[in-house]
């Protein structure tokens, strides 16, 4: 996991983060192994912002991938950071339940859990085929 915490330490100094002050990287390992980025990205119209999470999503799709194995999510907080609501349906989107999420602060604390636990009962393309 270090590599991953490696990466989503550099794309977090990139962060553009001027209204809350807080700065966020993420890195994910897709499903042929390579290490994408991101950082939160705010906009002076506040729900503008997108998160890393969204970042590191939206650099593996454009390159043509489409599952993420694992994802580290890394701020600089007491107590290490989760995932928002609209990020963990985000991450629901190309990981399985089983993907393990590591939330990790810049003092080297760690907290794991996994797809599943942070978005149970998520909304997904069964219901769409219900409908
Ligand atoms: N943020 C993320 O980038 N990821 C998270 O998992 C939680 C929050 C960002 C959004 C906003 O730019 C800043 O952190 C404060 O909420």
């Amino acid at each position: 996991m270090t590599d991953l915490f490696e990466a989503a330490r550099k794309a977090r100094e990139n962060a553009h983060a001027p209204y809350s002050g807080f700065k966020v990287g993420a890195a994910l390992r897709c499903g042929d192994g390579r290490v994408f980025s991101g950082c939160n990205v705010e906009n002076v119209a506040y729900p503008e912002g997108i998160c890393a999470e969204a970042g590191a999503i939206a650099a593996m799709v454009a390159a043509g991938q489409r599952e993420i194995a694992e994802i580290l999510v890394l701020a600089d907080s007491p107590t290490p950071i989760t995932p928002c609501g609209g990020c963990r349906q985000k991450l629901a989107e190309f990981a399985a339940p089983d993907v393990v999420v590591v939330m990790a602060g810049l003092d080297g604390a760690e907290t794991r859990t996994n797809v599943g636990a942070l978005l149970p009962g998520a909304f997904s393309t069964a219901h769409l085929e219900e409908g």
